[in-house]
């Protein structure tokens, strides 16, 4: 898969959460092409083992494994980053990207599923710190990705937890950034917009919603997998050496503007 090429991940090793779909699965299959190792880890096992073994048959190596794993349990975090050092040698880049997604305002949200979008995508981000920072202290340094959201930026209608969890998380990478900046271990978030994953096809499916975000973003389409990926790359490779506690923002421009109207556009029209 890297032919000769020597990759912008040459010799490193990553995990990765959420590995199995959507921007893990992209950013595998990324890493991987870039000359790393990957240890995959998800709840979905069968979709977790496929990619493992598709990685491994391009590559004609043992360049992927998958372990099942949940988020929400610090040990089986910590076995993601156990199995990285021992299968591979080492630990570079620790990825924390899996996510869940649930609607609901402060009244209609139950307490059950507030505690639950925050175990996996607030807890689960703190687990992958904690498990990894040892290892990338052994390793003489490294780089921490979160994946965060824009919703962590600006608040949604109606997804309250979600919210609440992501602007947790973009404020966490900037502690973890200042604790370990030190110890040549940096920390960054990506900030997707409205990406084209399984997470998003349900409300992508209803047409008058997928039109409304369209006309919402000014690139007026949905980024794909690869796209946030990328960024994650870039923020997990030597090109961001001097990068740390900081979040990339990747939305089509959805965040740049301040919510008012077209102006030139609607007066053009009258
Ligand atoms: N798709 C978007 O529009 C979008 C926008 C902003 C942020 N994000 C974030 O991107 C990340 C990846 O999402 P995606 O869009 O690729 O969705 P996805 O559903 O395709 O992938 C998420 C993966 O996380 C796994 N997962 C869920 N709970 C887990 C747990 N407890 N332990 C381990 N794995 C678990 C799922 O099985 C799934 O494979 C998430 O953190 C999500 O919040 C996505």
């Amino acid at each position: 898969m890297n032919g000769n090429r020597q990759g912008r991940l040459h010799g490193r090793v990553a995990v990765i959460t959420g590995g199995a779909s959507g921007i893990g699965a992209a950013a595998a299959r990324l890493f991987v092409g870039e000359g790393a190792r990957v240890v995959l880890g998800d709840l979905a096992q069968g979709a977790g083992e496929a990619l493992a073994q598709e990685l491994n048959g391009l590559a004609g190596a043992p360049v992927a494994r998958f372990l099942r794993s949940d988020v929400t349990q610090l040990q089986e975090v910590e076995a993601l980053v156990a199995a990285a050092e021992r299968d591979f040698g080492r630990l570079d880049i620790m990825f924390n990207n899996a996510g869940i997604g649930s609607f609901g305002d402060t009244v209609t949200l139950d307490v059950a599923q507030w505690k639950q979008v925050i175990d996996v995508d607030l807890n689960g981000v703190f687990h992958g710190c904690k498990a990894a920072i040892p290892a990338l202290r052994r390793a003489g340094g490294g780089a921490i990705v979160n994946t965060a959201s824009i919703s962590g930026i600006g608040a949604d209608y109606g997804f309250a937890a979600y919210n609440a969890a992501k602007a947790a998380v973009i404020n966490y990478t900037r502690t973890v950034a200042l604790d370990h900046a030190a110890e040549n271990i940096r920390c960054n978030a990506v900030c997707p917009g409205w990406i084209d994953t399984p997470l998003t096809e349900a409300t992508s499916g209803i047409e008058p919603l997928a039109r409304a975000w369209r006309e919402a973003i000014p690139m007026r389409r949905a980024g794909n997998p690869e796209e946030i990926a990328r960024v994650a790359l870039f923020l997990a490779s030597d090109e961001a050496s001097y990068v740390t506690g900081t979040t990339v923002v990747a939305d089509g421009g959805l965040t740049a503007s301040n919510g008012q109207p077209n102006i030139p556009a609607l007066l053009s029209g009258l």
